[in-house]
């Protein structure tokens, strides 16, 4: 009942309550968080939501029902958030009051918040949203809600009350980019308001039920001192990166799911200078560029009729066109591989792209994959040409099994030898142990003095520094 009634209001509805902090405050600022997740002492985190009986869930069931009986939602709809609010919370309280039920402030409260929630916002989501500390929610059907903290993923107790309510809410989430999700087309990627990406595939596809899978989008993305506060590179790695990002190298980001990728490559883009135009392309705008010539481009999926697609690779070459002086491509899984590779290599140096790979050398081999599979009938030597001759460095993140992420390698490609490509490490990070579930390593150079960058360091003033870094790194 709630699921129709409730989506013909949200056509109209004020769409979305803004996350609500007062709703489950971050157990600590994220920074904090992951400092404290290095040091020994620290205490785990804790999965910080309030707990919810069977009786809870019955008793808000039946409130529910009551205040949908009451409440009028098209007119809810003219309203805006906070009067909505405020008028939701007058209704059930009222009701709470006929029904004679017996509650504690404190429950009547957190009541009113999930009620509020389920008419205006996210419902069960809302409270997650608001955490600043959560990197992603994972929905899989109406009772199972994990949440990665800290790089650990952790089952939640937050329910949905059934699948339904759990498709409205994927409904309301990908009616903000016009979509609507069905059993004709079961996918969709939307974003949030405040720009977290969001993945939704439902039944029949997803045989338990709709499953939704957020990346929470974090306003203050974290710069190279935060991860190097973090221990994800040491003081000196973060120094060669720095001056890598600078003196205009071709990079690629290399990592597997949600190993830091795009927080990596967001760092590398802070020391682009501010005269420079850089264009970027991304599937879902997550980069946040602080120059002020920035041109942010964004793909396009078809629409329901399987028109209008813009893909990456439209992008990229287009790109072309806009006189860039530095492409940054989110992540490149396709054909626009190879438009990356000739841009680097037609004097856009210093364009940046991610990709997905577990180490430097299988991101290599998949660069050459894409370009293969794109339909490109090039040679495989010539494809390889063309990658030596692109791509400086490859920046490896990896997400450790303790959950903590590190930078593992800065890696440069130096030219081919026969059919392999040569490559040297410049700086990787050992692994030497675990203590107490937790991974020790160390950063170190690999005792190259002089990278095949050198020149372009130098060219930039900056020799001496990378020099002095390098040294540091120690061997
Ligand atoms: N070095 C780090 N230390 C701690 N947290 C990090 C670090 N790097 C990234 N994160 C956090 O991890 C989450 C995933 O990061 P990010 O989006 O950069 O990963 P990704 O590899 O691009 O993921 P995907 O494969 O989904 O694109 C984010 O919440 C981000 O803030
Ligand atoms: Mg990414």
């Amino acid at each position: 009942m709630f699921g129709k009634r409730a989506q013909g209001g949200v056509a109209e509805a004020p769409s979305v309550a803004p996350p609500r902090p007062a709703a489950a405050p971050p157990p600590s600022a994220p920074v904090r968080r992951e400092a404290e997740e290095r040091a020994p002492k620290a205490p785990p985190p804790t999965v910080q939501i309030a707990e919810r009986s069977d009786e809870y869930y019955q008793i808000k069931s039946q409130i529910f029902s009551a205040l949908i009986d009451t409440i009028d939602l098209a007119q809810l709809a003219r309203l805006d958030v906070d009067s909505a609010r405020e008028e939701i919370r007058d209704i059930v309280s009222e009701i709470i009051t006929i029904k004679n039920v017996v509650m504690s402030i404190a429950e009547q409260e957190s009541l009113l918040d999930d009620i509020c929630n389920d008419v205006l916002g996210y419902g069960p989501l809302e409270p997650l949203l608001a955490r600043d500390d959560i990197a992603d929610i994972m929905v899989n059907g109406a009772n199972r809600v994990f949440i990665e903290v800290s790089g650990k993923i952790q089952l939640t107790n937050v329910r949905f009350r059934d699948n339904s309510q759990l498709l409205n809410i994927c409904q309301r989430i990908v009616s903000q980019v016009g979509r609507r999700i069905d059993e004709s087309s079961p996918i969709c990627d939307a974003r949030l308001l405040d720009g977290s990406r969001v993945n939704v595939i439902v039944p029949p596809l997803a045989i338990d039920g709709p499953t939704l899978t957020i990346r929470k989008f974090k306003k203050d993305k974290l710069k190279l001192s935060d991860l190097e506060r973090f221990g994800s590179i040491s003081p000196e790695g973060a120094r060669i990166l720095e001056i890598i990002g600078h003196c205009r190298c071709n990079v690629i980001v290399s990592g597997g799911t949600g190993s830091g990728k795009t927080t990596l490559l967001n760092c590398l883009t802070a020391f682009i200078d501010t005269t420079e135009r850089v264009i970027t392309c991304e599937d879902a705008a997550e980069l946040q560029l602080q120059q002020p010539h920035v041109v942010r481009l964004e793909t396009r999926p078809p629409n329901l009729e399987g028109q209008g697609e813009i893909t990456m690779r439209d992008l990229v070459r287009n790109c072309l066109r806009m006189r860039p002086e530095r492409i940054i491509v989110g992540e490149v899984r396709g054909p626009e591989a190879f438009d990356l590779l000739q841009a680097m290599n037609t004097g856009h140096d210093g364009s940046m792209g991610t990709l997905h790979a577990n180490s430097p050398r299988e991101a290599l081999s998949r660069l050459e994959s894409m370009i293969t599979m794109g339909g490109f009938s090039l040679p495989s030597k010539t494809i390889r040409e063309m990658i030596c001759g692109s791509v400086d460095v490859i920046v490896q993140a990896a997400r450790l099994r303790d959950g903590s992420r590190r930078i593992t390698h800065i890696t440069e490609v130096l030219g081919q030898e026969g059919d392999v490509i040569i490559t040297q490490d410049l700086f990787v990070y050992e692994i030497e142990g675990e203590e107490a579930g937790r991974v020790i390593g160390r950063h170190r150079s690999t005792g190259i003095a002089r990278p095949a960058f050198w020149d372009r360091a130098r060219y930039f003033g900056r020799e001496a520094e990378l020099a002095e870094a390098l040294s540091a790194a120690g061997g």
